[in-house]
């Protein structure tokens, strides 16, 4: 095993603006030996997620950022190799936040296992995993979704914005999604059954369009995007609407700050709330999420797709992508088969 190569992803610069393929570099070095209380995970599937694009960036976060010439860290699904830790045996598949790499060594309290019998192991990174805890804490936590109450989501056929709408269609809401391509208007209408949707990309006018697709206005806003669309959904939010600050995806790769219309008046006549969260505050209630979520989907009341691309080297292409929209659901990089 030793002798065996570890293909590994490095950050190899930090990018102003939008990243590009040169931000990162292929290593391989030999697999580490294990110590005591350890375990050695096969990479099977490693998520790509639009948060590691303000990791890639010098200066202080809710999280450190990546360091120059390290391997890059992400959520991964994978088989255990080898084990030095009680609690994991040769064959078990695990996820954890491990590495853009083939093999990752982990001390095993990092590491949770995944029953293949429960769901479909890519799920773990996915509707059962971050993209849908955030989705279910964020609408159901901060949105406070009642029945009869409209609700818009940005980024809507997204890992998140796909949960989150569903979730408030579960809890009577008419949802309204946003999203930026024809196919993915037809998937949240069609599929997920979201009461109606609109490309931003081709709109004439965002407002208008909001105006028709909410005529009772905007109770929920859970905004994955910020910028101009935000601004536009501001300008129809109802008397004490919500809004659930997830992610601002359109202003991750700006180099200067934005300034936009700073619709805030719109919260104050409507004595509106705007709140961001991070899906980790709430890591003490996630048997709750998880028990929600998972009961949703194996009853089929919550659906969810997954984009993979296969390889570790296109792992880079992968994540870029996100960026230009080129996935439905969550992003996945398929690296390995089961071997065990
Ligand atoms: N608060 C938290 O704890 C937390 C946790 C997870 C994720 N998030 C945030 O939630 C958001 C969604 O994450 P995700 O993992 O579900 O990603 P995702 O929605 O599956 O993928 C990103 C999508 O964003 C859209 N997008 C990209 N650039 C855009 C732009 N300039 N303007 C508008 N839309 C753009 C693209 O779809 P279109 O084709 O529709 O443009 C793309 O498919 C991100 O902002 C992320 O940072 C927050």
């Amino acid at each position: 095993m030793s002798e065996q190569k570890n293909r590994q992803i490095r950050l190899a610069r930090r990018p102003k603006g939008m990243p590009d393929e040169s931000c990162f570099e292929m290593t391989e070095e030999a697999i580490p030996r294990l110590r005591e209380k350890e375990v050695l995970v096969r990479t099977l599937y490693l998520s790509v997620d639009p948060y590691m694009r303000g990791r890639m960036n010098e200066g202080k976060s809710y999280v450190p950022p990546f360091p120059l010439g390290e391997v890059i860290v992400g959520g991964v699904v994978g088989e255990v190799v080898d084990s030095r830790h009680p609690d994991f045996a040769k064959g078990d598949l695990v996820v954890g936040q491990l590495g853009w790499q083939d093999y990752s060594v982990a001390p095993g309290k990092h590491l949770t296992k995944i029953d293949p019998d429960l769901a479909p192991i890519t799920t773990a990174l996915g509707i059962l995993g971050m993209p849908g805890l955030t989705a279910y804490f964020g609408m159901v936590d901060i949105g406070k979704p009642k029945s009869g109450e409209t609700v818009v989501v940005s980024g809507a056929a997204g890992a998140v914005g796909s949960a989150a709408g569903q979730i408030a269609k579960l809890h009577g809401c008419r949802v309204v999604g946003i999203a930026g391509s024809e196919e993915k208007i037809r998937y949240i209408t069609e599929e997920l059954g979201f009461d109606a949707a609109i490309n931003y990309k081709t709109v004439p006018d965002m407002r208008k369009a909001l105006s028709q697709a909410c005529p009772k206005g905007v109770d929920i806003y859970f905004d994955n995007v910020g910028g101009d669309i935000t601004d536009a959904v501001l300008t129809k939010i109802n008397y004490q609407a919500r809004i659930v600050l997830c992610g601002q995806i359109a202003l991750y790769n700006l180099e200067k700050p934005d300034v936009g219309p700073r619709n805030f008046t719109r919260l104050l006549i409507n004595s509106a709330m705007m709140k961001g969260f991070i899906v980790s505050d709430y890591a003490d209630r996630f048997p709750e999420g998880m028990k929600r979520l998972t009961e949703w989907v194996s009853q089929g009341k919550l659906k969810y797709r997954e984009t993979i691309i296969e390889g570790l080297e296109n792992t880079p292409r992968a994540f870029l992508g996100l960026f230009r929209g080129e996935n439905i659901g969550k992003q996945l990089v398929k690296v390995a088969d089961p071997q065990v």
